[in-house]
């Protein structure tokens, strides 16, 4: 493992702050929404269907500490672009959001470097008050949006609703232990790993923070190289992994092959609390792997660890860690 201690260049102006949001595209969005809430502890937060004025698109926004997620689903049939996504991924992380200051700066400045600009920073705005937004191309199908808030009072963004209905079965159950998106991970292709984090270098001044190559991450099978990178303020870490060979086919190229390209492998969840959060019959109602239920049994955690629940999408990862990870919760196979 190796450690960074160099930042690398500040923008001169702005910056980003913290996760806000993460969207996936999915098949059902209400269902999708329901599941985060039965079984992870989630609460409805916010709204936009056809009942607001949504014609094109409805989705269902949950929220656990600072956690949001938001899933999408198409309302029309020949929605080409989502429908296509689905065809390609299955249900999936479309894009990870940042809350950011200066928006305008930010974008200016990853332009400058080569960044492509899907959407312009524009401004929505509702009675609750003024949101900018603009969205950037990063790996694969994957997109990053950065929100700048400005003092918004509304649930979660202009054009969201409260909930329509809220799920009395959902009061009956045990409050969620999960706080705050720890990091967020990106499968990279066989040799994209490098281009990758040099993206998130050049364009969005993220720096090197922690990294790991094939020979200090393999099981006896499997292996994997990994740069994590973060703003400056380290508030924000995008571990990019990429495959490495092994005595069998690397879990990295397993996903790429199964995702059909690079995308979000898996969500780290902070929580203080990891035994109560995965212990019946307070905690989470997910299915963890049977490796990490070992390693908790085995492990004393010390007391100074933060740890991690990690949310898997389309993988059964066997990385050996003290952190805990859940089976996938999106299974395309
Ligand atoms: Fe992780």
């Amino acid at each position: 493992m190796t450690s960074y201690t160099d930042k690398g260049e500040k923008h001169e102006q702005g910056k980003f702050v913290c996760f806000d949001h993460l969207t996936f595209w999915v098949g059902n969005a209400k269902q999708a929404a329901s599941y985060y809430c039965t079984k992870l502890g989630f609460e409805p937060l916010a709204y936009r269907g056809l009942e607001t004025g949504s014609r094109d698109v409805v989705s269902h926004v949950v929220k656990q500490g600072k956690i949001i997620y938001v899933f999408t689903s198409a309302l029309n049939p020949g929605n080409k672009e989502m429908g296509d996504h689905l065809v390609k991924h299955g249900d999936g992380v479309k894009d990870v959001a940042f809350t950011v200051e200066n928006c305008d700066f930010l974008v200016e400045k990853a332009r400058e470097r080569g960044a492509i600009i899907i959407k312009e920073p524009h401004v929505v705005e509702d009675k609750f008050g003024r949101v900018k937004l603009a969205v950037l191309q990063t790996y694969g199908d994957t997109t990053h949006t950065f929100v700048e808030r400005a003092g918004y009072n509304g649930l979660f963004l202009p054009g969201f609703h409260a909930p329509l209905f809220c799920d009395p079965f959902l009061a009956k159950l045990p409050s969620g232990k999960l706080d705050f998106i720890d990091h967020v991970v990106g499968n990279q292709s066989d040799n994209e790993m490098v281009p990758i984090v040099e993206w998130y270098q050049r364009n969005l001044l993220f720096h090197r923070f922690w990294s790991v190559d094939d020979k200090q991450l393999q099981t006896e099978y499997s292996a994997l190289r990994s740069i994590v990178v973060a703003n400056y303020e380290e508030t924000v870490k995008m571990p990019i992994n990429e495959p490495a060979m092994g005595k069998r086919k690397s879990q990295i190229q397993e996903y790429v092959e199964y995702y059909g390209g690079a995308g979000v492998q898996h969500i780290a969840m902070n929580t203080s609390d990891i035994i109560t959060a995965v212990s019946k019959p307070q905690g989470l109602v997910l299915e963890i792997s049977n490796l990490c239920l070992r390693l908790l049994k085995q492990t004393r955690m010390p007391e100074e660890t933060s740890p991690s629940l990690h949310l898997m999408a389309h993988h059964r990862n066997s990385e050996l860690a003290l952190p805990i990870y859940s089976k996938c919760m999106v299974h395309i196979f």
